[in-house]
């Protein structure tokens, strides 16, 4: 703005009494009224807003004086802006360049230019005519004109301490006769009292320091800034005061003029609670009563913005003023309308100060200057408090906008741009483009609100995951005001948050064949930055590559192929389905560090890869790490024999190879199967109990036998469905008792005659178990090759031989050391008389069958079946309905030949 506010206090005293009437002008842009002493021209903010300033005064030639700080001060002018943004002026009617006809009326012409560039070059120019009268005057008027505190400087009071006060010194201008007798006759001059001494200037000397001194027709009239040179602090009661004591004259030859210019104003004695400004003046002011006995109080008023307030409307608006015998207390409500807020940025916070402009009119009158009127104008602002402000949210998510006021604002405070993300300040049309809308809500008091509404889909909005299938959406715009006029800057942040049910989730589907898993990720709308990791690996085409994967992203959708026996796939249960195995991708945030979503695919795989049950008792397990074991190191697997450990052991699993003899494998018969079982262990150290527990059989069936499902029994610790394997039975004719050479299988049909008797060998093959034993149930022979074929001939019964037909049975017991596992094996003879069919000899060929049990040899009597053998050595039992729980196959010879020797 082109108007440069001053900072001068301004002392003004007048002198000489006289009668005075007003007249007031007035135009159309600015208005003018006369208001005490005073001339006040009020600028209409509607025609000079956003627009610089510049006043001048014309003096009677026509000549136009500036009123700059300086000028302005001494010459009685004094100009300010509301924070409404009126510019006021205010003239003293003695002021320099006034016309004064009769020390009464007053005449003056005030210029003001005004214009859009600070240079006001091109500035349209107005002339206001001010005409005002005044009167009474009183002998002695003293008008203190206080404008913006300023803080008062340390020097000010340095050396004038205050027991030096003085209380009963002679009148100054009494002691001023010294510098009188010594100056320049003709000339007005000034002396001033301080108390480093006396100081005689010129009156021209007095205006070249800043002073202003002029006479009317009646009156000698001082203007001194608070902070001249011969000022000096002085405290009144606890309240300071700021004083010029000095005496004016003029010397003739044959007479001397001479006249007490004291001054003295308070700069301060305001105090402050919460909702009242309290402004204290003392009455008894040394400098201006010097010499003075007692005083009367005559009168006490007060008025704001230079207008008087009669005592029924004071109390109506909530002023308060009291008046004893030592002070003038004026109580002022902090918010009175009278006064305005301003707006003030300290530290980057906004504030705001209550100001008000009251006046004291102080009469009294003492019996050497009569009487004195003391009137003092005040600017009074309250000290910064800081401005709450007040975010409301008027969101509305039907809308997909956020909704918010902001405020609220003192008319001086304007929004000047909106920060968006790391956009920098964006002015508010630029803003505006970006889809943000704002504006101003006056309210009635003239405070605003600005609402700011951002939608949804504008730039800087975040949309971020909230579990439960929601988005928060977020954003937080800066707001930038400035205090205006000064334009001092201050941000808001505007922290906007809604949740919004509206998050789709990635999904996913999963899938496998022999060799892979597959999972495809499709992507939601809250997955954006989300990453893929697997375990502690991130993945990408570099990782997964490493681990044998295939990776594809096309945007949309992620794309995972893992082969079964790649790294991290964990196998979650060995079951009788097979194995599961399992594997897992999750996303995580874009830190890596919050898991957001996983996902996993788990899949069947054959176990057959895991248990190989050879027909020899050999078994072959693969163990694998389980999911929940991420530490378990497989090498420290074990079998429920703890001395068995890994044949072999990687990272992911171990093999172990023993027989089922061993390791501390256990046997059971079942339903016509025999199980081995066993467990891979793992122990902690120092635990007892295994942390992993795989359950693994082998069930063994014989020869053709129908496989039985095997459950397992225990669901908590997983197993392996049991291995199959098969355990070979053979029916071979040896060639002589000795049962040391058999016919070859080439060699059938083997012809024997009549009575040759024939030596057969059950035998159990390839089964390396010692405790196993093989046991005939039933042999007979067939003429076909199909054992259930009829006729039928009895060659074992029961499990016992035979005796009552004319083929006997003799079983042969098989010698120790013969054989490698004799129990393994049974012998029997049979003695071939006739095989009588309808009467007559049976001739042709003729087939063996047996049906054939395995036992556990160690616990004879837990099998209902074995241990009721009809076999040499064994005592021959009840026969059992139940049949079921032996291991049972069948076995069957070669054909024989029943020949015939010629000769018979
Ligand atoms: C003194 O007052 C006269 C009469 O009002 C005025 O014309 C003149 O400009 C003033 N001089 C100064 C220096 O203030
Ligand atoms: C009084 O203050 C004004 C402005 O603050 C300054 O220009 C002037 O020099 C000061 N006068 C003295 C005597 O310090
Ligand atoms: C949101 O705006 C719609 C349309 O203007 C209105 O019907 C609805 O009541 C508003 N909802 C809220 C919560 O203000
Ligand atoms: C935004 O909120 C303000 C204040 O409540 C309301 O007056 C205005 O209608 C709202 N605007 C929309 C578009 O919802
Ligand atoms: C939404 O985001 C904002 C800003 O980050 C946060 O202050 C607020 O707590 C969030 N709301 C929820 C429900 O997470
Ligand atoms: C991305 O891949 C998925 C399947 O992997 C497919 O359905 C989708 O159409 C692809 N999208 C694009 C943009 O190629
Ligand atoms: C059992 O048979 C397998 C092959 O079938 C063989 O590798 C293994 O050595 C045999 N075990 C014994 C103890 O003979
Ligand atoms: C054995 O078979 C019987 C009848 O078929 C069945 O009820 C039983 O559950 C089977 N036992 C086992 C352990 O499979």
């Amino acid at each position: 703005m082109g108007w440069c506010l001053a900072t001068r206090l301004v002392l003004v005293a007048l002198l000489a009494p006289r009668v005075w009437l007003q007249f007031v002008p007035t135009t159309g842009q600015v208005e003018v009224d006369c208001l005490g002493s005073l001339a006040r021209l009020k600028l209409n903010s509607g025609y000079f807003q956003h627009k610089y300033i510049a006043f001048a005064a014309i003096d009677k030639f026509g000549r136009a004086w500036p009123l700059d700080a300086v000028q302005a001060t001494k010459c009685g002018y004094t100009i300010s802006q509301d924070v409404w943004g009126n510019v006021e002026l205010r003239a003293s009617l003695i002021g320099c360049y006034a016309h004064l006809v009769d020390d009464q009326s007053s005449t003056l012409n005030i210029q003001i230019k005004t214009g859009r560039d600070p240079d006001l070059h091109d500035a349209a120019v107005l002339n206001v005519p001010v005409s005002c009268s005044y009167g009474p005057w009183q002998p002695r008027e003293i008008v203190s004109v206080r404008r913006n505190v300023p803080p008062i400087p340390d020097w000010f009071l340095q050396d004038q301490p205050e027991d030096r006060v003085p209380q009963d010194q002679p009148e100054d201008w009494e002691s001023a006769f010294t510098e009188v007798q010594a100056g320049v006759p003709s000339i007005w001059q000034i002396v001033f009292h301080m108390d480093s001494g006396k100081k005689a200037m010129l009156v021209e000397e007095a205006h070249a320091v800043g002073y202003g001194v002029n006479t009317t027709d009646t009156r000698i009239v001082l203007r001194a800034s608070y902070n001249a040179s011969e000022a000096q602090k002085l405290e009144v009661s606890g309240v300071p005061f700021s004083t010029v004591r000095s005496s004016t004259y003029y010397k003739q030859r044959w007479m001397l003029l001479m006249v007490d210019t004291a001054v003295a104003c308070p700069i301060d004695g305001v105090t402050y609670t919460e909702d009242t400004i309290v402004w204290t003046i003392p009455k008894g002011i040394p400098p201006l009563l010097a010499g003075v006995g007692t005083i009367r109080d005559l009168q006490v008023e007060m008025g704001i913005n230079l207008k008087k307030l009669p005592a029924r409307d004071r109390e109506r608006q909530g002023y308060a003023l009291a008046s004893d015998k030592e002070f003038i207390v004026l109580k002022i409500p902090i918010g009175a309308p009278d006064g305005s807020y301003k707006s003030d940025v300290v530290d980057g916070k906004l504030m705001t100060t209550y100001q008000i402009k009251p006046f004291l009119e102080h009469l009294w009158e003492d019996e050497k200057r009569g009487i004195t009127k003391h009137t003092i104008l005040k600017e009074i602002s309250t000290p910064l408090r800081p401005v709450p402000v007040t975010i409301t949210d008027y969101t509305n998510v039907s809308l997909q906008l956020f909704n918010v006021t902001i405020g609220s604002f003192l008319p001086d405070v304007e929004l000047v741009s909106v920060t968006v993300g790391d956009s920098g300040p964006l002015p508010l049309p630029k803003a505006e483009k970006m889809g943000y809308k704002i504006y101003e809500t006056k309210h009635p008091n003239g405070s605003r609100d600005c609402v700011l509404q951002v939608p949804f889909a504008s730039p800087g909005v975040e949309k971020e995951y909230v579990p439960d299938n929601m988005r928060n959406y977020t954003t937080t715009p800066i707001l930038g005001f400035v205090v205006i006029p000064q334009r001092k800057p201050f941000d808001i942040p505007v922290p906007l948050s809604v949740l919004v049910r509206d998050a789709v989730l990635p999904k996913a589907e999963g899938f496998c064949d022999d060799q892979a898993l597959y999972l495809v990720v499709k992507r939601g709308n809250v997955d954006q930055d989300w990453l893929p990791f697997v375990g502690n690996t991130l993945l990408n085409q570099e990782t997964a590559q490493s681990l044998g994967y295939t990776l594809q992203d096309n945007g949309t959708h992620l794309a995972l192929r893992v082969p079964k026996h790649a790294a991290l796939v964990l196998y979650e249960e060995v079951s009788s389905l097979g194995i599961v195995a399992t594997f897992q991708l999750q996303l995580k945030d874009q830190l890596g560090q919050t898991e957001m979503i996983d996902f996993a695919v788990s899949c069947n795989f054959s176990p057959k890869d895991l248990i190989d049950c050879q027909p020899n008792g050999t078994v072959v397990i693969s163990a694998v790490k389980l999911l929940g074991f991420p530490d378990m190191d497989p090498s420290g697997l074990v079998l429920k024999d703890r001395r068995c450990r890994p044949a072999s052991a990687t990272e992911r699993g171990a093999t172990f190879i023993f027989t089922v003899n061993s390791c501390g494998t256990t046997r059971k018969f079942e339903n016509a199967t025999m199980i081995y079982e066993n467990e891979v262990l793992y122990f902690l150290p120092g635990q007892a109990a295994p942390v992993y527990q795989l359950k693994c059989a082998c069930q063994y069936f014989v020869g053709a036998a129908v496989l039985l499902q095997y459950t397992p029994v225990e669901v908590p610790s997983p197993s392996i469905l049991p291995g199959v394997g098969v355990l070979a039975l053979s029916l071979k004719l040896a060639r002589d008792q000795s049962y040391r050479d058999f016919y070859l299988d080439t060699e059938y049909p083997v012809t024997r005659y009549l009575r040759e008797p024939l030596y057969f060998q059950v035998e159990l093959l390839h089964s390396q178990d010692a405790q196993l034993e093989l046991f005939l149930e039933d042999c007979w022979a067939t003429s076909s090759s199909d054992r259930n074929s009829y006729p039928q001939w009895n060659v074992v019964v029961d499990s016992c031989e035979n005796t009552e037909d004319s083929h006997q049975t003799i079983f042969h017991h098989v010698p120790q050391g013969s054989v490698p596992f004799p129990m393994h094996l049974k012998r029997f003879e049979v003695k071939m008389f006739t095989f009588m069919l309808n009467g007559q000899a049976l001739q042709g060929q003729i087939y063996f069958h047996c049906s054939a049990v395995i036992c556990d040899s160690s616990y004879p009597s837990s099998d209902v079946l074995c241990a009721r053998r009809c076999i040499p050595r064994r005592q021959r039992m009840g026969r059992s309905t139940d049949s079921n729980s032996d291991l049972q196959g069948y076995v069957s010879s070669g054909a024989i030949v029943l020949g015939r020797r010629n000769h018979t």
